[in-house]
Order: C-alpha cells, then sequence, then structure tokens
C-alpha cells in the first residue's frame, strides 16, 4: 500500500464507515451484478489460479464475493480512498483472506509492471471520473495491465440526459433511492450530485469508449436500473 492521503476522494472515512449498509434493501441488484461477473468469468474460461485486479474496490464487496467463487484466485484490491481500503483490509482479517491480497491505494496508471493479470473488474466507479476522456484513461490503464486475452467487467452508470425516456429513467431512480432510506433531501442531494459530479454518457458512446480504451466487443449483459453490467475481451 502507498503511503499518505495525496488520491482521497469523496469516499472519505465517514462515508467508508457507512457504506456497507447504506444501500442495504438494495443488496438484491448489486448481488445480480456479481453474479452476472461470475458466470461471464466461468463462461470465458478463466483459469482457475488467475490474477485478478479489482479497481475502485471499496470496502470489499465483489473481493469477497469472488473470493468464496473462486478459491484459487489471488486479487490485486485497489482504491484511491485510503479510508475505504483501510474497511477492506478489516473484512479480509475477518474472512481470513489475507494472504490472498495485496493492496494498492492509488491510481490504476500508478500500478507498477507486475505480472500482467488475468481479469480485472470495476463495479461502480469510473462514472466518478467526471470526464469520457479521463472514463477513456481509465479503462485504458487496465487494459493495458491485462493479458492479450483477460477480461473485464464493469458495472457502470449508463444515462444520456438528451435521450427520450431519461425523465422516466430517473423518476424510477429517485423512487429506488427513497426505498433504500434515503430522506427527502438527500434524495434531492443525490440528484443534483447526479447533475454535477458523475461523468454520464449514453450506452452506445460507453461502448465506443471502451473499444477506444482496449475493449474492442465490449457487450452489455445485464441491467439495473441504469447500473449497467459490461464484459469484454482485452484485444
Ligand atoms: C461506489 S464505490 C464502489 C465500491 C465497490 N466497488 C462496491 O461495488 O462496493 C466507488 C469506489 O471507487 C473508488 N474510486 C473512485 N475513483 C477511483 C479511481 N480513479 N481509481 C480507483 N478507485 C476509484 C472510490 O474510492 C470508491 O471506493
Amino acid at each position: 500500500m502507498t503511503d499518505g492521503d495525496h488520491f482521497q476522494n469523496e469516499f472519505d472515512r465517514d462515508r467508508a464507515a457507512k457504506f456497507d449498509h447504506e444501500f442495504d434493501k438494495l443488496s438484491p441488484l448489486k448481488d445480480a451484478l456479481h453474479l452476472l461477473a461470475q458466470l461471464c468469468f466461468r463462461e470465458a474460461g478463466v483459469r482457475k489460479n488467475a490474477r485478478a485486479l479489482l479497481v475502485g474496490v471499496g470496502t470489499g464487496a465483489e473481493l469477497f464475493y469472488l473470493a468464496d467463487a473462486f478459491p484459487r484466485w489471488e486479487f490485486v484490491a485497489l482504491d484511491t480512498s485510503q479510508d475505504m481500503l483501510t474497511q477492506c483490509v478489516k473484512g479480509c482479517e475477518q474472512r481470513g483472506l489475507l494472504d490472498r491480497v495485496t493492496f494498492f491505494h492509488g491510481p490504476v496508471s500508478l500500478l507498477g509492471d507486475a505480472e500482467p493479470f488475468d481479469l480485472a473488474t470495476s463495479f461502480l466507479v469510473s462514472h466518478f471520473l467526471t470526464t469520457a476522456k479521463r472514463r477513456e484513461a481509465f479503462y485504458a490503464d487496465i487494459a493495458a495491465r491485462l493479458w492479450p486475452e483477460g477480461v473485464l467487467f464493469s458495472a457502470d452508470l449508463i444515462a444520456d440526459r438528451r435521450a427520450p425516456g431519461f425523465d422516466d429513467d430517473m423518476a424510477r431512480w429517485l423512487e429506488m433511492l427513497r426505498y433504500s432510506g434515503k430522506t427527502a433531501p438527500e434524495v434531492e442531494q443525490m440528484r443534483a450530485a447526479f447533475d454535477a459530479r458523475l461523468s454520464l454518457i449514453g450506452r452506445d458512446d460507453f461502448r465506443h469508449l471502451l473499444q477506444r480504451a482496449g475493449f474492442p466487443r465490449a457487450r452489455v449483459v445485464g441491467q439495473t436500473f441504469l447500473i449497467h453490467g459490461w464484459f469484454a475481451r482485452r484485444g
């Protein structure tokens, strides 16, 4: 793990402490994305003793799921928030996973030239990168660290404000937040953040972005409201 909090983002200590239970009532939606990822990796024939790069691993939800599903995989768990990683380390200690995980604090671009990875994941991360250019660089950095036959599962907010139906999609999204237990002011705040702090592009634009980044045949394999699950092979 690198020193300091130079890369710290909005996922600070307070947010990290409550992150695991913030959306408990929506966990079936996250479970569905994890299951999709597992099935995609199985179908792709990822080797049994694979090395996995988990980008934006946060407090470790996908790490714990995949470690259980694939008992011989080894992981690099990477995040730009030290506070989220600290929670992740605790979760690994509790589950006896520390000997299978290396932690890295910082962006993928600073990850050294270790042996390439068989697969990478990015769950609910790239929409926090506020320009399409940064998002493309983010995925290009991931592609550069995979074997040529390496694969990626990425779950991202996909929405095009100009598209017909966007207002209906947004209304359902806000209903989902209310159902999760958010108060009216919190929902309002999250709606505002949606416009101000997230990078939103439509499905075709995002597919092209992944193509340019080094994932030429990226496909949507599932969707939970605005969150799209993408699966792609490098090259
Ligand atoms: C919404 S959380 C998702 C955490 C976890 N993947 C999950 O699904 O539970 C987004 C995570 O991405 C991390 N993050 C944001 N930008 C990042 C970047 N450029 N590189 C790596 N991690 C990043 C944040 O610190 C945060 O932990």
